[in-house]
């Protein structure tokens, strides 16, 4: 799956894409034309300073929120072109989201968390793929429990088996590692990695840590509502070399 990764269409694509909060003497242009490819079967990073635009991005390429201007295609279909009730199901069915927060419901078990989107829309989960995701995550023997009982990493990891349920085109990821320890931090990033690499997922990740997107394969970085740049294959050298580059374009007037 890893080989092909890179040459296959696209999971998710904005093309001039632009989003301005408000209107007049208080509008924010929050996107700026943006044209951007998140390859499937790929593990990307969204990066930038702050107000950049990163949350903005992620709303509107998983049609939590609708664009001023331009596309997204999302697996093929245009958002754009959706009603308010075929995005619902959409979002629902094609989309998985991983909060910093978990949201997990607390009086539900792991088994039955990881179960509810597609309860919700009206199947069950492919028992071979469910028993692939606890045992690639380490959850087999959590199932049970409820998430009171769990630390905030395994409660991630449940998280993660729970957007990745359905077989998702994307999994949308913000601040994945933003509550957890280290330690933990670094074990959901490498679960996270080992979704896309051996089990074929597609993920976007919106993170402020330079060493969490040394885990993807490409770092997006945003500045000022615009596409400043791509780093493939990131360490976290290189991925902080490229946010120093934006800082020191900005004060020098050259960011645009
Ligand atoms: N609902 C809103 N109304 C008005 N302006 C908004 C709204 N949401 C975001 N903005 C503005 O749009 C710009 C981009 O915001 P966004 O939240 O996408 O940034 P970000 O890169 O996610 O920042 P952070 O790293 O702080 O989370 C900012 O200038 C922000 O103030
Ligand atoms: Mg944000």
């Amino acid at each position: 799956m890893t080989t092909t990764a890179h040459t296959s269409p696209a999971a998710v694509s904005a093309r001039d894409l632009t989003k301005v909060y408000g209107s007049g003497d208080v509008a924010v242009t929050a996107l700026d034309s943006v044209d951007v490819d998140f390859a499937r079967g790929a593990f990307t990073a969204i990066m930038g300073p702050s107000g950049s635009g990163k949350s903005t991005l992620m709303h509107l390429l998983a049609g939590l929120d609708s664009a001023t201007s331009g596309r997204v295609v999302l697996g093929g279909t245009e958002l754009t072109s959706l009603s308010d009730k075929q995005l619902t199901v959409l979002r629902r069915e094609r989309i998985g989201f991983v909060f910093q927060s978990f949201n997990l419901l607390p009086m539900f078990t792991a088994a039955q968390n990881i179960a509810l989107p597609s309860q919700l829309a009206g199947t069950t989960v492919d028992s071979d793929w469910l028993d692939l995701l606890t045992s690639t995550f380490g959850l087999t023997d959590r199932l049970t429990h409820k998430p009171h009982e769990l630390s905030g990493g395994q409660q991630q990891r449940v998280a993660i088996a729970r957007a990745l349920s359905t077989r998702p085109d994307v999994v949308f990821a913000d601040e994945p590692t933003g509550n957890l320890d280290s330690r933990s931090g670094v074990e959901v990033l490498a679960f996270l990695r080992r979704s896309v690499r051996e089990l074929g997922q597609t993920i976007v990740m919106v993170t402020h840590d330079p060493a969490a997107a040394s885990y993807a394969d490409e770092v997006v970085l945003l500045a000022d509502g615009r596409i400043a740049g791509t780093i493939n294959e990131p360490t976290p050298d290189s991925v902080l070399a490229g946010l120093d580059a934006l800082r020191s374009a900005e004060t020098t007037g050259m960011a645009r």
